[in-house]
């Protein structure tokens, strides 16, 4: 687990908007704040993918430099998955796309609920370096979910979850489910979990904030 607010950096200013109450009303730097989170987030993950030289011709001669060679996948789960995506794509930005929905179905009104995966379109993840977005890990339920429905796509050779806020009870759980070949970087994470399965003190619902 790479938890990025470990050291002090730019990404406080944005995670502490995301939660103050006189903040988050305003959609627009909700979304984007989750979305410079996410480029932040690519720029670090990008320092752990595969790299191969390349000879680059420049106007007064060549060079040669580093560039990553993984075939990325940015999947994302619906809705709020939304604008982490766009940041990670606004850093790879020659990935290919998923995207997959995921919603908390409370079938008796209660606390009770179960995840619905309905939605996925994806290209093959065979081989590929598998990149899954949410901005929430509360329960890990979602992302568990999400891991078998895509099951049918092929066996990524890497994934990297990149996640916003999350529940120390959610990363444990995480560690259960996935694969060795799997890494969390999420910005931070909180002690609590409500009854409902709220992060606490959390920011919310994320994808109200961001979509209403
Ligand atoms: C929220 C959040 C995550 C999920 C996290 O989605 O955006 O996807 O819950 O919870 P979990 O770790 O316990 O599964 P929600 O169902 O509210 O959908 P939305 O993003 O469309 O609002």
């Amino acid at each position: 687990v790479q938890e990025i607010l470990k050291e002090n950096s730019i990404a406080n200013r944005f995670i502490s908007q995301l939660r103050d109450t006189n903040i988050q009303h305003d959609r627009m730097r909700f979304r984007r704040n989750i979305e410079r989170l996410g480029e932040i987030m690519a720029y670090e993950l990008s320092k752990e993918l595969e790299y191969e030289n390349k000879n680059v011709e420049t106007p007064l001669g060549s060079v040669t430099v580093a560039t990553p060679q993984d075939e990325l996948v940015i999947c994302s789960i619906l809705r709020a998955g939304l604008p982490l995506h766009q940041g990670i794509l606004n850093y790879f930005d020659d990935a290919e796309n998923s995207f997959i929905s995921a919603y908390r179905h409370h079938p008796d009104n209660d606390e009770k609920f179960e995840i619905l995966v309905e939605y996925l379109a994806s290209p093959s993840l065979e081989g590929k370096t598998l990149i899954l977005a949410d901005p929430m890990l509360a329960t890990g339920r979602s992302f568990s979910n999400v891991l078998k429905a895509l099951e049918s796509m092929g066996n990524p050779a890497m994934i990297h979850l990149v996640s916003v806020i999350g529940s120390q009870e959610g990363v444990e759980y995480l560690k259960t489910v996935f694969p060795e070949n799997s890494k969390l970087w999420i910005a931070t994470i909180d002690k609590e979990l409500d009854a409902n399965g709220y992060i606490v003190p959390g920011l919310g619902d994320a994808g109200d904030l961001c979509f209403g």
